[in-house]
């Protein structure tokens, strides 16, 4: 694919594995790519493995001025701005006994922050005559999960605040939509399994319709064709890439019914 050349994306959360792999598909489509994060370490690998169409800069989110330089660096290394892909996120939840500052801080990473990147980035798109917004909200954001508050309760705000922010930069010609992964394997999943892909990939095959998790390619492919021209009528609209998670109920994957005569 070559229409996203001389097309410039920044990703937020980058280092991490879904960001990488997002940072990735651009790449390979042509684009250039900003990697924003806070961790350094990870980002500056990632920047070099993919090269010199890649950068990484070193940015808390939540400052605002550290927000601002790096969505500007984008633009006077790469001549400007055309993707946002609002990927960081903070799993900080104590569900019921999370502090007023654990609320703030939670919904300042996976909220607030993404609407300041979408504020600072929407003039610089605006000067390259439009563009396009992927914010990352999750299958969390429409089910209860037991001593989860606070990041379901932020992928819930990121859904809506889709809708309002689409609404609202339309006239810019700037779409905007959210993706919704399920389980995911990703740096949570691999430390908590303890490495076990197969493990991950067993417990996750109840309520998965395919049986397995995703991978962190397969949710950045659906973000690349959301900033596509083959996307140019979709907006928000939030795509689930969850591998039938959502659809599932409490039967899950097992007949229930032959259960009343167990
Ligand atoms: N892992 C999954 O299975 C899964 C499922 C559904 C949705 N998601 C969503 O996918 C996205 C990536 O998830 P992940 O599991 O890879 O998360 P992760 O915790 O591995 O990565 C998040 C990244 O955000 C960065 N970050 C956190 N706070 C920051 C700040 N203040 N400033 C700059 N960067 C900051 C971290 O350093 C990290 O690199 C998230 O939005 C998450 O909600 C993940």
């Amino acid at each position: 694919m070559s229409q996203f050349n001389d097309r410039s994306v920044i990703v937020t959360g980058g280092a991490t594995l879904i960001g990488a792999a997002v940072a990735e598909v651009f790449i390979e489509a042509g684009a250039s790519v900003t990697v924003i994060d806070i961790d350094t370490e990870a980002g500056v690998a990632l920047a070099d493995r993919l090269g010199a169409k890649a950068q990484f800069v070193a940015a808390d989110i939540t400052d605002d001025a550290q927000l601002t330089a790096a969505i500007h660096s984008a633009e006077s290394r790469f001549g400007g701005v055309d993707y946002l892909i609002n990927l960081a996120c903070s799993y900080l939840d104590e569900g019921q006994d999370s502090s007023r500052a654990d609320w703030l801080t939670a919904l300042d990473i996976n909220v607030v922050s993404a609407v300041m990147a979408a504020n600072i980035a929407r003039p610089l798109m605006v000067k390259r005559g439009g563009g396009a917004i992927v914010n990352f909200s999750s299958i969390s954001s429409q089910i209860a999960q037991t001593g989860r508050w606070l990041y379901p309760v932020s992928k819930a705000a990121i859904r809506h605040l889709t809708r309002s922010m689409a609404m609202d930069f339309a006239d810019d010609g700037i779409r905007v939509n959210s993706v919704s992964p399920g389980w995911t394997w990703s740096r949570v999943i691999n430390e908590v399994s303890g490495g076990n892909r197969a493990k991950a990939d067993q417990v996750a095959s109840d309520f998965h319709m395919l049986g397995r998790l995703g991978d962190p390619r397969e949710v950045a492919e659906v973000v690349l064709f959301l900033c596509s021209p083959q996307a140019s009528f979709v907006t928000a609209a939030d795509y689930a890439v969850d591998g039938g998670y959502a659809a599932i109920g409490p039967e899950q994957r097992s007949p229930a019914i032959p259960k009343l005569a167990e």
